[in-house]
């Protein structure tokens, strides 16, 4: 299968701190792949590789190599701004801006003014339809985004990412602020994409991880101990770590 994503021995510092200790991962192109492990093992850290966002964390370094379609994107010539729309984030507090759905949505549309406000629509709808969220909000796309629910804000905040059309979408625990409910929602967007994009979940919740992704990645202590098939990781993992996280010995 065809990697969108590869990366090898990718180390990352904090200070003198290690928190990553090679790192070699490569991620298919669509359909859905799972970061878990225990808080604090690094997901969250690896996670922020993928589109430099460590960059923005002071005293950081990364080591190692990581490739978005073949093309190195700690190189100096790289264009993070880019990156960033090629590979969109979600985070774990839904983070809408406080201005109209509308606004939310074209965001990053808006900012090189090439779309007419006939694109401009269509992108909106489209995207709001993908995250599961067009029915709740077509009759206020004027609203302020921050009058809706913590549910709604986070499927506006997918919209907002794939507006953009990225080609990798990362989740950091997208669902862990939210209720049942709006998070079978979540993973219902996310099923509802994984065949045109590829995503990217952190999550701490396993049967999340079981239910929604094709591949789990088990990461402990900055390393990472077990890739495969979500559904052979479940059933019949390799290492020994690996099955006792899955059975609730630690974490
Ligand atoms: N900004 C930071 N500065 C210093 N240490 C950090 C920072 N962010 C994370 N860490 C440390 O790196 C390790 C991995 O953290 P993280 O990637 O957030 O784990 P996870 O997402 O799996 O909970 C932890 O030991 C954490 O304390
Ligand atoms: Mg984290």
């Amino acid at each position: 299968m065809e990697n969108v994503i590869t990366s090898s021995a990718v180390k990352v510092f904090y200070g003198e701190k290690e928190a990553l200790h090679g790192i070699d991962l490569d991620i298919p192109k669509q359909g859905i792949t799972a970061l878990i492990g225990p808080s604090g093992c690094g997901k969250s850290t690896y996670l922020r590789c993928l589109n430099r966002m460590n960059d923005l964390v002071p005293n950081t370094r990364v080591a190692g190599d990581i490739r978005l379609d073949g093309t190195d994107i700690n190189d100096a010539k790289t264009d993070v701004v880019e990156l960033r729309r090629r590979v969109g984030m979600v985070f774990q507090q839904p983070n809408p801006f406080p201005f109209s759905v509308y606004d939310n949505v074209t965001y990053g549309l808006r900012t090189n003014g090439k779309f007419s406000k006939d694109e401009l629509d269509e992108r909106v709808e489209t995207s709001l339809k993908q995250a599961a969220i067009w029915d709740e909000v077509k009759d206020d796309l004027n609203k302020n985004a921050w009058e809706f629910s913590g549910g709604q804000q986070q499927r506006i905040c997918v919209a907002r990412v794939l507006a953009v059309h990225p080609d990798v979408v990362l989740l950091d625990e997208p669902t862990s602020a939210l209720d049942p409910i709006s998070s079978a929602k979540i993973e219902d967007t996310l099923m509802n994409i994984r065949d045109q994009y590829t995503i990217v979940i952190v999550t701490h919740n396993m049967q999340q991880a079981s239910r929604i992704s094709d591949k789990t990645a088990f990461l402990l202590n900055g390393n990472l101990i077990e890739y495969s098939q979500t559904k052979k990781m479940f059933i019949n993992p390799d290492k020994q770590e690996t099955s006792d996280y899955l059975n609730g010995k630690f974490g």
